[in-house]
């Protein structure tokens, strides 16, 4: 009986997880794409704007680093990235879950 529940748990689950990248790719053409770049690259005209070099976020630089950090990046910003508010905590991490899908 209790491995039903666990087994219902663990099924109901798994589209939540799939959930939070797809739910997250929508998040990012909203609110990094434009300088990110779609795949995470980095936008070459906003690159030359901010004066920036955009490490791709697929990078092992990048990919290094913890959820964590990759939240306190988003939500306090760093350098010239400024933080990206408006965005609830579980919106956060479904951005977080979809740059862990991005490989150079
Ligand atoms: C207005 C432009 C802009 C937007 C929008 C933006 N970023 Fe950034 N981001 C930058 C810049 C510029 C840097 C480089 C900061 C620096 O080093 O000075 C950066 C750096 C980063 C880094 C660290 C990369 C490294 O250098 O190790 C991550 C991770 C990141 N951004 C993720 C995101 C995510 C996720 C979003 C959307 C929720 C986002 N950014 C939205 C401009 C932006």
């Amino acid at each position: 009986m209790r491995l039903t529940v666990l087994f219902a748990i663990l099924l109901a689950g798994a589209p939540l997880a799939f959930g939070g990248a797809a739910e997250g790719k929508d998040l990012f053409a909203k609110r990094c794409k434009a300088c990110h770049g779609p795949e995470g690259q980095g936008n070459p005209g906003m690159a030359k704007m901010l004066k920036v070099t955009f490490v791709h976020l697929g990078s092992k630089e990048v990919q290094s680093k913890s959820d964590a950090d990759l939240k306190k990046i988003i939500t306090e910003g760093t350098g010239k990235m400024k933080p990206v508010t408006g965005l609830s905590a579980a919106q956060v991490s479904d951005v977080i879950a979809f740059v862990r899908t991005l490989k150079p």
